[in-house]
């Protein structure tokens, strides 16, 4: 009897802000055999959008990454522009390691959020959206096209937290990098009716890639390998002195590994919204769907899914394996 078929490999778009560990994550989804990665759009965040779209041309170059990569939003859709923050990923976004000057791979002709539309119209029922940077591109897609909605397959974000385990934020002691760049971006995603599977901070900072896992993988992985453990010298600087950890916590991958294989996470369900004032902006706050309460602003939201605990274990050993068998693959 002929074997069944392997399903088809699921369509991504990765919205970024390359980004230590959003280069980190592109390979996980560039070398996962499930995946089909069909476009990179990137964000400020990290960076610049300059910088940012220029780290993904020169990652797309450097490992020869087929996904066109278009040029997202440079501003978010209230807040004024802030300065960006060098001190997690340096002044080129990746761990100032040097980037040649010239990049010969070329954007695409459209703007992030027209390719996303055009993507999701092309294939219906079909893309997922891995969005690991401020939420702009995916908001702008919804407010030109806001049929989109229900095309998408999936939505999966690295952003926000929830406090399980005690993580509460990163920027602010209630916000996360990601979110509190454009909350208001992040509250218009959230009412959209499309599925949302929110990975943050919660399950982010529970998995520690260490000195040692980096070592090995740099020994590994050939030259995926080496341009991690040299990108992440400065990253993992920034932790030690910000947070004490021996090592890096590991966001966006994190989403990555949801896509791939959700059993490893917990979850909860219930709409989200996002405060966009005051001092707790940037929070992110989920009514869960087992709770009710009198009259609230969550009420004719749509419900998402927010990851509340992760097998740290078996996510950096699948991590791991797919960038070592990747490497592997094209050298
Ligand atoms: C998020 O912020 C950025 O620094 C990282 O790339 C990640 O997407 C973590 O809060
Ligand atoms: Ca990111």
């Amino acid at each position: 009897m002929p074997s069944p078929a392997a399903p088809a490999p699921m369509k991504v778009i990765y919205d970024t802000d390359p980004g230590i560990d959003d280069a980190m994550a592109l390979l996980f989804l560039e070398y996962a055999p499930s995946v089909d990665l069909v476009g990179i759009t990137t964000v400020l965040g990290n960076a610049s959008i300059d910088t940012t779209t220029r780290n993904a041309l020169y990652l797309k170059e450097l490992f020869e990454i087929e996904a066109p990569v278009a040029r997202g939003a440079a501003k978010p859709l209230v807040l004024p522009l802030t300065e960006e923050p060098h001190y997690v990923h340096g002044h080129n976004g990746l761990g100032d390691v040097p980037i040649p000057d010239t990049i010969t791979a070329a954007e695409h002709e459209l703007p992030a959020h027209r390719f996303i539309i055009e993507m999701v119209r092309k294939h219906p029922g079909e893309i997922t959206l891995v969005a690991v940077g401020r939420m702009t591109n995916l908001a702008l897609a919804l407010r030109e096209d806001p049929g989109i909605a229900a095309l998408v397959k999936q939505v999966v974000i690295m952003g926000g937290a929830f406090g399980y385990s005690g993580h509460s934020g990163n920027v602010t002691p209630v916000a996360e990098a990601n979110i509190i760049g454009d909350p208001h971006a992040a509250d218009e995603m959230f009412a959209a009716q499309w599925p949302i599977v929110v990975v943050g901070l919660d399950v982010t900072q529970e998995c520690v890639m260490t000195t040692a896992y980096m070592q090995e993988l740099r020994e590994k992985a050939g030259k995926a390998g080496q341009f991690f453990w040299d990108i992440s010298r400065f990253y993992e600087d920034f932790y030690r002195k910000a947070t004490g950890i021996d090592g890096i916590f590991v966001h966006d991958s994190s989403a990555v590994a949801y896509l791939l294989d959700p059993s490893l996470f917990e979850t909860r369900t219930g709409p989200i919204k996002v405060v966009t004032e005051g001092i707790a902006i940037g929070q992110t706050i989920q009514k869960p769907t087992t709770r009710s309460f009198p009259p609230t602003p969550w009420d004719g939201l749509p419900d998402h899914t927010i990851c509340t605990a992760v097998d740290t274990e078996r996510f950096l050993d699948l991590y791991f394996r797919t960038i070592v068998e990747g490497a592997a693959a094209r050298a």
